[in-house]
């Protein structure tokens, strides 16, 4: 493989499209607003910069920076080998990108999805392909991150698995392969049982949050605590995924805590609104437990 294109230019697609830069890929990435890419493309420069400086690239800045091409146009997918979409976290939004990328690309390509919580399955469904489509799960922020999970539904070609988890490996990162396509794959399957536990024995006046962070580290060897960690990721965004978990398998996941809940519609949403479990400075600073 040497082209990848990225669909959706945020957060995540900015980070999949610096990794793919850095490990030699020549990568197109697409968003439907021109400003998105601009942000993205500062926000890359800023990271390559960083790494340069601390000696963690293997070609100048501008060198890597130079292998992103940007667009707004879904026709420049035509000559990829793979694409990996990392649009909002919206099934219509997702299934509509796919149909319209199964349109444009090679009839050999490969989608993949970086959804957090939209079952692959449904997502291959809406290729005239599935055999080519499949979950490439990165974790945030991308650079510095090394988990990526590799999910394929059913219908999903060994090929493609094989492709993907030795993409997976070439862009640093370690491929976990998800053998069924369960609602939360593995990793967010377990911090969200993990987690809404942790809320819900605050909730109950059971530890404090920051006993409960702390323990986990002291006693787990965890580098910081869950509610620390959905502080981070955010609390609207980890609310989400735990329903999505919930309402996809309620036998096996709860429902979100009602704790959890109430911070979201309050507006605290942690480490980016300056208040969840913790208050926090503008830089990202953790202060004192808020509650
Ligand atoms: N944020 C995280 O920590 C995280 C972690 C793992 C996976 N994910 C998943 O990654 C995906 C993207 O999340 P994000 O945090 O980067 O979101 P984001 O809101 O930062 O970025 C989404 C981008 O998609 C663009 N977009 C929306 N519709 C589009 C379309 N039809 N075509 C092209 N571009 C379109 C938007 O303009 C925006 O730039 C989601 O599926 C999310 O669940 C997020």
């Amino acid at each position: 493989m040497k082209r990848i294109a990225i669909i959706g230019a945020g957060f995540m697609g900015s980070g999949i499209a610096q990794v793919c830069a850095q490990a030699d890929y020549s990568v197109t990435l697409v968003d439907i607003a021109e400003d998105r890419l601009e942000f993205a493309r500062n926000a890359i420069a800023w990271s390559l910069n960083k790494l340069e400086n601390k000696e963690q690239l293997d070609a100048p800045s501008k060198v890597v920076a130079d292998r992103i091409q940007t667009s707004t146009e879904y026709e420049v997918v035509g000559d990829a080998d793979l694409i990996i979409e990392a649009v909002y976290e919206n099934r219509d939004t997702k299934l509509n990108a796919i149909r319209a990328l199964d349109t444009l690309c090679r009839s050999d390509a490969i989608i993949g999805s970086n959804t957090s919580t939209i079952p692959i399955t449904q997502l291959a469904a809406a290729s005239q392909h599935p055999e080519r489509v499949i979950g490439i799960h990165f974790f945030g922020p991308v650079p510095l991150m090394r988990l990526v999970e590799i999910t394929p539904a059913p219908t999903t070609s060994q090929t493609v698995i094989d492709t993907v988890m030795a993409f997976g490996r070439a862009v640093g990162k370690n491929p976990v392969l998800v053998k069924k396509d369960i609602p939360g794959f593995l990793m967010n399957r377990i911090f969200g049982a993990m987690t809404c536990e942790a809320i819900r024995l605050v909730e109950d006046g059971v530890g404090s949050i920051e006993d409960i962070d702390q323990g986990m580290c002291d006693g787990f060897n965890f580098r910081v605590g869950p509610l620390c960690i959905a502080d981070l990721a955010g609390l609207d965004i980890a609310l989400n995924a735990f329903q999505v978990m919930h309402d996809l398998d309620p036998s096996r996941m709860p429902a979100p805590p009602a704790l959890l809940a109430r911070m979201v519609a309050e507006g605290k949403l942690g480490a980016k609104s300056g208040e969840g479990f913790y208050r926090w400075e503008k830089n990202g600073r953790r202060l004192s437990p808020a509650f």
